[in-house]
């Protein structure tokens, strides 16, 4: 594997010199960079001669290679051991002001970031609110343990065990490639079906689920082709996206975009009616709302099911009442290998961007609570149990 071990300016800095060392010696390909702050605790000569490589310490050294775009996109994962409150925080606000932090952002890879502070930077609002930041964006926090720490006293904040580092950095780097070769397609966000001009039916669907499902993908090596609704929450660049309005259009698009998809997931809140005639101009109040009706629109997800050819196709339903018999009868209807349910019962609908519940049901029985979070970890929670899922049923079906 192709590291790059960015080092960071606290005392622990001298145990990242061990795990480069570790690295080494299981095989890996490991580029040291060294922050001024870390420089100022061990040297780049120890690096050197363990990688038997240069060490990167300056964003100026050698512009004309531009380092941080080559070793961003060469590495399979970037782990920064240790990692500083104020290292965080540059990365969580997407500073970029060294090399590292260059780095940093301009990667595309994993990213392991191991904590070391004294305890009340640890746990001052401030780090843990940067550090909630990158855990929402999928990167991984390898959690610091408590115990001695440089101030003479004990607490939290103490660099995390090496054996705890190395297992983050491969799980990390083993779920970015889980997905490699793989076509998922993704529905999202709500449909709008036009009265007129300026009028449409719709709903209070953000398309925030199928976004975080479509990157959480990406993040394990997925090509993604993700048909999105009207939203303004920002889908991530590198998915294929086909922006559409009506249930109409997304179901052209999806449909052109279903032969040889691995996995397809409908989260779409796809408009069940749409007004059988559209006026072409704005309807007068006076003109009344009289010989308005309305139509079902197409099933989108029923559709991939009856032609669905190795597919793992995955729904979603919102239901408010005996929720799991009403899943459970989509789930063998639309020919589903997987459908997850949310009780919109509650206040709490589970449209926007906030926090979320999901149960995830499969043929056969099977069940499995990913429990209630924001929605970025949900998605991971349930990447996790799909591709376990599929794993174990052994055949696409
Ligand atoms: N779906 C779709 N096309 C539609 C309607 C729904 O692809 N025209 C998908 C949704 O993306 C979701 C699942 O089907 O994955 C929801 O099933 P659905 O039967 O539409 O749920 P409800 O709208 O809640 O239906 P009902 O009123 O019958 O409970």
């Amino acid at each position: 594997m192709r590291i790059v071990l960015g080092v960071t300016g606290g005392i622990a800095a001298y145990k990242a010199a061990a795990l480069c060392s570790a690295l080494v010696q299981r095989g890996d390909d490991v580029d040291v960079v060294l922050t001024e702050g870390a420089e100022r605790f061990v040297g780049a000569l120890t690096f050197a001669a363990l990688t038997r490589k240069p060490v990167l310490t300056s964003l100026w050294e050698a512009p004309e290679t531009i380092p941080h775009i080559a070793l961003a996109r060469a590495a399979d994962a970037i782990a920064i051991v240790p990692a500083t409150a104020n290292a965080i925080a540059k990365i969580a606000l997407g500073l970029a002001d060294d090399l590292l932090s260059n780095i940093a952002l301009a990667a595309r890879v994993p990213l392991i970031v191991a904590p070391a502070m004294n305890s009340a930077m640890y746990e001052h609002p401030a780090t843990q609110a940067n550090l909630a930041t990158l855990r929402a964006r999928g990167v991984t926090i390898v959690e610091p343990g408590i115990g001695f720490l440089a101030e003479r006293e004990s607490g939290v904040g103490r660099l995390a065990d090496q054996e705890a580092i190395l297992a983050a950095i491969d799980a990390s780097a083993t779920r970015a490639r889980e997905l490699a070769g793989e076509r998922v397609l993704v529905t999202a966000g709500p449909t709008r079906e036009a009265i007129d001009p300026v009028r449409f039916l719709s709903n209070a669907s953000t398309g925030t689920m199928g976004i975080e499902l479509a990157r959480e993908a990406l993040a394990r090596g997925a090509n993604v082709d993700l048909v999105l609704g009207p939203t303004s929450v920002t889908p991530p660049s590198e998915a294929r996206v086909v922006r559409v309005v009506s249930a109409q259009e997304m179901y052209d698009a999806t449909l052109a975009r279903a032969p040889g998809a691995d996995i397809a997931i409908a989260t779409a809140a796809v408009a069940d009616w749409r007004p059988v005639q559209t006026y072409a101009h704005k309807r007068k109040k006076d003109e009344g709302a009289e010989g308005m009706s309305l139509e079902r629109t197409p099933d989108i997800l029923a559709t991939l099911g009856e032609r669905k050819n190795g597919t793992f196709l995955v729904g979603f339903a919102a239901e408010t009442r005996d929720f799991e018999t009403f899943a459970l009868e989509k789930l063998a209807s639309k020919r589903l290998d997987a459908i997850a349910v949310n009780d919109v019962s509650g206040n709490d609908s589970g449209f926007g961007t906030g926090p979320s519940e999901l149960v995830l049901l499969w043929p056969g029985g099977g069940r499995e609570e990913l429990g209630r979070a924001g929605k970025g970890e949900l998605a991971r929670r349930m990447w996790d149990a799909l591709l376990r899922v599929r794993a174990e049923r052994g055949t696409r079906t």
